[in-house]
Formats: C-alpha cells, sequence, structure tokens
C-alpha cells in the first residue's frame, strides 16, 4: 500500500506564530511603552526586493512591530548607507535592522551587514551572530534556518542521532542550516556543486534539505523513503501559456508517494522566513529589559 507524504504546512504555522507575537507585541508595549520595531533598507528599484520588503513591512504591521522602512535611489553612496547604519545602531526605537539583499554592483554589501549591531542584526548574518551560532550560543539565527528548525519542531520531528543531508552551502541558507541541524544532534551532510554523485548521498538522507536553487534537482529516485524533505528552493518557471509560478528544487508530485514528510512550495518554507523575522526582532527587544 503506498502513502503520501504529510505536507509541512509553513503558512499556517506562520499565521498562529503571528497571532501569538501580536498577542507578545501588545502585551510588551503595555510593560515598557514602546512597540518592538525593525529598518529595512532597501536600495534601488529591483522589483523582487521591493515585493520582499512590502511582504515584511505588511507582516510587521500585522503583529504591531513599528517599521522604519527607508527605500534609497539606486545610486546612494556606501558612504549614506554607513551613515543611516549608525543613526539606525544608535536609535533606541529600533530593535532590528535589515539591509534587503541584493544591492546595486557599486555597493560593499558585507561591509555594510558588518556595520549592523550584532544585537539589532535581525536577519541573523553578522559574524558575531554567525559565530554564535557554531558556538552554540545563545543569538540571532539567521531566519530561513531558524524557520525550517522551527517548522520540523511544530511537526514532532525530532532529528537526534539521524542522517541530515543539506544540498547547499550558502551563508544565507545552507550552512547556518547544516549548524542548527548539528546543535539539534543530527549527522550533518554538506553536499555543493562539487559534490560527486549528490544522489548516493542523499538516499542516505533521514531529513533531507534542498537549498540551491534549480527546479527538479531532487528527483524522486534520491530520495529515501519515509524520509523529510524540506524544500528551500525558490524558482520562478514559466509554463507553456506563458503564466509564471512558483517551485521549489524538488519534484514536488514524484517525491510525495515516497517521503514521510514534504514542504510544498509556496507555503512551506519561505512563509516561515517572514516570521522568522518578526520573531528575531522581538526577541532583540526583550533583551533590552
Ligand atoms: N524559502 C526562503 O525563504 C528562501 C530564503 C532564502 C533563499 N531561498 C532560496 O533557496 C535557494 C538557495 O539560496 P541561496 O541563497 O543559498 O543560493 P546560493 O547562494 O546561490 O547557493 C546555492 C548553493 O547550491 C549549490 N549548488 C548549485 N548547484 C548545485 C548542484 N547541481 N548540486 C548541488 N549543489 C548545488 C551551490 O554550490 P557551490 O557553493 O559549490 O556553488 C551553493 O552552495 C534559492 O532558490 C533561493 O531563492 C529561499
Amino acid at each position: 500500500m503506498s502513502s503520501i507524504a504529510q505536507l509541512l504546512d509553513g503558512k499556517a504555522l506562520a499565521q498562529r506564530m503571528q497571532a501569538e507575537l501580536a498577542e507578545q507585541v501588545k502585551a510588551l508595549q503595555k510593560q515598557h511603552g514602546r512597540a518592538p520595531g525593525l529598518a529595512v533598507l532597501m536600495v534601488g528599484d529591483n522589483p523582487a526586493s521591493a515585493a520582499y520588503v512590502r511582504n515584511k513591512e505588511r507582516a510587521c504591521q500585522t503583529v504591531g512591530i513599528v517599521s522604519f522602512g527607508t527605500h534609497f535611489p539606486a545610486e546612494t553612496t556606501q558612504a549614506e548607507l554607513e551613515q543611516t547604519i549608525w543613526n539606525l545602531n544608535h536609535d533606541d526605537r529600533v530593535d532590528g535592522i535589515l539591509v534587503q539583499l541584493p544591492l546595486p554592483d557599486h555597493l560593499d554589501s558585507v561591509a555594510l551587514l558588518n556595520q549592523i549591531h550584532p544585537d539589532k542584526d535581525a536577519d541573523g548574518l553578522h559574524p558575531t551572530n554567525l559565530g554564535r551560532l557554531v558556538r552554540g550560543e545563545p543569538g540571532l539565527r539567521s531566519c530561513t534556518p531558524a524557520g525550517v528548525m522551527r517548522l520540523l519542531a511544530e511537526y514532532k520531528i525530532d532529528v537526534s542521532g539521524r542522517q541530515a543531508v543539506v544540498v547547499g552551502r550558502s551563508i544565507l541558507v545552507g550552512k547556518p542550516i547544516a549548524m542548527l541541524l548539528l546543535e539539534a544532534d543530527a549527522t550533518v551532510t554538506i553536499a555543493h556543486s562539487r559534490s560527486p554523485d549528490l544522489s548516493a548521498l542523499t538516499c542516505r538522507a533521514d531529513i533531507l534539505i534542498a537549498a540551491v536553487g534549480r527546479q527538479n534537482l531532487i528527483t524522486a529516485e534520491m530520495v529515501k523513503p519515509g524520509s523529510v524533505v524540506v524544500d528551500v528552493g525558490i524558482n520562478r518557471v514559466t509554463d507553456g501559456t506563458g503564466k509564471s509560478r512558483l517551485v521549489g528544487d524538488v519534484d514536488f508530485s514524484a517525491v510525495q508517494p515516497i517521503a514521510a514528510y514534504l514542504t510544498p512550495v509556496p507555503g512551506g518554507v519561505g512563509a516561515m522566513t517572514v516570521t522568522m523575522l518578526l520573531h528575531n526582532t522581538v526577541w532583540s527587544y526583550s533583551q533590552k529589559f
């Protein structure tokens, strides 16, 4: 008898978490006289970035976080942005600062991210926070990796002692997810574009995380029966009629009858990322008192 994977519903969990955060924000505001604040810096007019920023600002509004969004023209200089970050670092109303990537080519994004005070690093990408993650110390965790772990916890998926394979090794996703899984006592393998015989690695995975950005990279033959498959990838594809939609890295319909749990795209990990950003902002705020 064949079964079908249970979907890990990031959208539903994100909604529940946002409702809880809204209650928490209300209580914190009553107690301390102000709501948490998040500043999102966007430079230029990349339409995908603009949509992400709108989404983040809307989510802030939903839970009662004040947004200090600033939209800069594409020709803004490094010095102007550094000054803005300095001001936000010293602004007591601001608990989280986020620079929306990618930035225009003339800007040094790593230098800017490093300027953000580690305690206001809502994206968890500052070297201090990545260092805390590696050392297993409390700190701000990157949103997408933290969202994956929260989703697994929600479905009571225990990763301890299990084989986890992370495909992708970026600073944004792959490496921090691998560290979080290691922290949760999984045995972790990290695969990347130079890994020969990817399938031999993924077939061993009790927990498989795909974070690459390539449609259908993970096929049914690459998945261990009864495993947990988390699809972080986001790829925009256009069908024959010219209509576009988002898909992940996993061949969803082929893998669904094989895995025990599977995240949909959209509605899986992506839905969790913004919620973890709100969570981080509230966490930073609450650390001040
Ligand atoms: N759901 C969300 O909220 C969310 C958030 C962030 C990102 N994403 C999505 O997640 C995906 C990954 O994002 P990213 O920022 O990590 O991308 P990235 O910086 O481009 O990294 C992609 C990784 O995939 C590896 N890779 C490329 N081709 C491969 C192959 N054929 N086999 C195995 N590994 C391969 C690369 O290996 P090398 O290091 O060897 O080049 C690299 O480590 C993208 O689709 C992105 O849109 C989703």
